[in-house]
């Protein structure tokens, strides 16, 4: 059977006196992939960093492997990350960004993992590991950053549109490295994106938003 990870309720976000997001309720189950799409200034985003912690709603409840959102300790809040549209880079090496979080929870012996990261994002480490951040291309930069999630083998991984600035082959691998972070570790996943035909390859679901209002497609 499957697990509830988030459960929320009434959720609204609100800038300034707009409502960016009016849920009324999403679960999310454990292993899952969910796709979101809709309109620029939809809400997509906005769900988003609610759902990484980023942002607290206005209003609403959320619940995460069922505590309340104020009360998700810090370890278990790192067990969610994000990617975010903008993917922001150190202004380090390859190696130094992938490495970055792994150092951060305590682990030091990180070539390996780094080193398997960037080939699933189809970065071969000793071309790319050495690099700077100034020498990556858009989409190499994007790829980069991917591998710097998938690297810390994560429980919830949130794609904000990763396929935005890649061509067809590293969608392809993108598509690829989700499903295997999914099948290994049982990553659940949410992913926005535009691309209709690429999400219905790897959602369970896609859910629609308009307004800051969600529905489902299938
Ligand atoms: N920090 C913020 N302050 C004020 N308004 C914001 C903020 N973030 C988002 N908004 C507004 O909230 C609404 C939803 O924005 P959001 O970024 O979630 O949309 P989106 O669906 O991700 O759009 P896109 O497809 O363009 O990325 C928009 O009207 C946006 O202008
Ligand atoms: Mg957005």
């Amino acid at each position: 059977m499957n697990e509830r990870l988030y459960q929320l309720e009434n959720l609204t976000q609100i800038y300034g006196n707009r409502t960016a997001l009016d849920v009324d309720r999403l679960d999310i189950e454990i292993r899952t992939i969910t796709g979101l799409i809709g309109p620029n200034g939809s809400g997509k985003s906005t769900l988003m960093r609610i759902l990484a912690f980023l942002e607290t709603p206005a209003t609403g409840r959320v619940t995460f492997q069922g505590r309340p959102f104020s009360k998700v300790p810090l370890d278990l809040r790192r067990q969610v990350t994000m990617l975010s549209q903008e993917p922001y880079l150190l202004k380090r090496s390859v190696q130094a960004n992938v490495s970055y979080g792994l150092k951060l929870r305590g682990i030091s012996d990180t070539v390996h993992p780094v080193n398997r990261a960037l080939l699933k994002v189809g970065l071969d480490p000793t071309r790319f590991s050495h690099r700077s951040w100034r020498e990556l291309s858009g989409g190499e930069a994007q790829r980069v950053a991917l591998a710097a999630r998938l690297v810390l083998k994560p429980k919830v991984l949130l794609l904000d549109e990763p396929t935005a600035s890649v061509d067809r082959e590293s969608s392809e691998l993108i598509l690829h490295a989700a499903l295997d972070a999914r099948n290994r570790w049982g990553t659940t996943l949410i992913i926005i994106s535009h691309q209709l035909t690429w999400l219905r390859q790897i959602a369970d679901r896609i859910l629609s938003m308009d307004y800051g209002r969600l529905t489902q497609v299938h």
